[in-house]
Parts: C-alpha cells; structure tokens; sequence
C-alpha cells in the first residue's frame, strides 16, 4: 500500500509546535489523527487557534498524497477498475460496480474532505467538480466517471494559496461547525462557471434572452445554492463569500469582532 504521509511545510511544524509542542514528532511520524484533531478542535474552540489562522488555513487546506487502497479482487463484488483524474491526478481504482464516488473518495482514496450528510442528495455536503460541474458524489457511481476529472475540496488550493473562493469563506466566516462547508466550496467554485457561461436559474427574468455572463444578485446566489444546506445557518456569509469571489470586490463583513 503507498504510503499516505504529506509531509509537513516548515509553516505546519511551527504550528504544531506552538499548539501541539508534546505531540509534534508523533504528527511528523504519523501524521494528524483523530486524536490531534479532537485537539486542534478544542483549541479552535478556545479561540487560541484563531492567533494561528495563517498556518491553519494552510495545514487545513492543503492537498494530500493519495492512498489508493489496494483489494484483492475476490474482495471486491462486482469490481470493475475505474481510471480517472482526482484533482489533477490520473488514478485506477478496482471498486464494486455499486460502489459511489463519495466512497470511493473517502474510503478508496482517503480523501474526507468530502462529507457525508445524508447520503440520500438532500443536503449538498458531498457535492464535487467533475468536468467543471457540481455532482452530489453520494448520488454518483464511481464508475460512471471513467475518464473524467473529479476536483475535490483538497485539489482547490494551490500549494499554500488557497482558492479564492477558500479565502472568501475564510474572511466572512461562512461556516460554523464546517461539515457543510466543503460541500458549500465546491458548489460556489462550479457556480462561477456557470454564471460566466450565463445559464440561467430558477429566478433569472427573461430566460428567453440569452446572456454572456451573469453577475449574481444576493438572490441569485441564494437560490442557486439553495442544494447545499448548513444547518447552523451560516448562509448570510456565505452569500457574502461567494458575492466578493466573483466580483473580485471586497464585500462588507457582516461580523466583526468586539472588546
Ligand atoms: S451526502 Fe450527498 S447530498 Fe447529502
Ligand atoms: S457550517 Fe455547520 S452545517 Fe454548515
């Protein structure tokens, strides 16, 4: 089995050695597991890993090596071998014919950014990018993205530059708890595809007129996110992110700090 360790930037060890001093070699060794993340979590709550932000946004958001688990093939039913691209990288992976990309990303290729939330298409926390456009991955077959390119939350940032759309949701603080939020990323980074190439939703006026490009009204957006829930509401900010994306123009927080 490859091994799964991304080794660690110089910005990341300085993190997690000003948070996690007594558990720093065991990250370098081992990784990040459950336990360092119960931590990191904690620390987020406390408030002290916002003086980190900087190294957090890139420990956080920085792609990983893949794993791509290996069965034999009696141990698969049903297996048929899938070759496509997860966020640039060419993979070929035996799954069961049943078997959806959400599965085939979380527990094939050891990618979790992707949730799952209902694992029925209701709620948007699995949704990807394959060949541009946004799919809820619990309601797609792996197979049936044999040759295709499927963009994940972890292909978004670029080295330790995250995506603008990343950095949007950072600066508004559109998410809470952060179960919805890859989903929410993904969804808004294939919005602005669709803007651009003026497809129109379920409120635009004047479908018959067609149009180039669309700047999205609060709205627009609203509506056209509508597919991706957060159940803790973030999604004033939210609108707000994806507003100052695709403008390029910095939007008003509508939070701020007090004391
Ligand atoms: S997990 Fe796919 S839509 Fe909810
Ligand atoms: S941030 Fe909690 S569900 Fe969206």
């Amino acid at each position: 089995m490859a091994n799964n360790q991304t080794p660690l930037t110089e910005e990341e060890k300085k993190l997690f050695g000003d948070l996690m001093p007594e558990e720093l070699e065991e990250i370098i060794d081992s990784g990040l597991n459950r336990r360092h993340f119960m931590k990191l979590i904690g620390l987020a709550s406390a408030g002290l890993l916002a003086a980190y932000v900087v190294g957090a946004e890139q420990a956080l958001a920085r792609g990983v090596a893949l794993d791509v688990q290996e069965f034999p093939p009696a141990a698969v039913e049903n297996a048929v071998t899938v070759n496509f691209k997860i966020n640039t990288q060419s993979v070929n992976v035996v799954v069961d014919s049943r078997m959806t990309l959400l599965d085939t990303l979380r527990e094939r290729l050891g990618l979790t950014g992707s949730k799952k939330g209902c694992d029925h298409g209701q709620c948007g926390a699995c949704t990807v990018i394959v060949d541009g456009n946004r799919v809820l991955s619990c309601l797609t077959l792996a197979a049936t993205c044999e040759g295709r390119s499927v963009i994940s939350v972890e292909g978004l940032a670029k080295n330790n530059t995250l995506n603008p759309m990343q950095a949007a949701f950072l600066k508004h603080d559109g998410f809470q708890c952060g179960f919805c939020t890859s989903g929410q990323i993904c969804s808004a980074v294939a919005l602005m595809k669709e803007a651009k190439e003026g497809q129109a939703s379920y409120i635009t006026s004047n479908i018959r007129q067609p149009q180039s490009s669309i700047t999205l009204s609060d709205d627009e957006i609203a509506e056209r996110m509508s597919g991706n829930i957060c159940r803790c509401g973030a999604y004033p900010n939210i609108v707000a992110a994806i507003k100052e994306a695709q403008t390029g123009k910095a939007v008003e927080q509508t939070w701020q700090f007090v004391g």
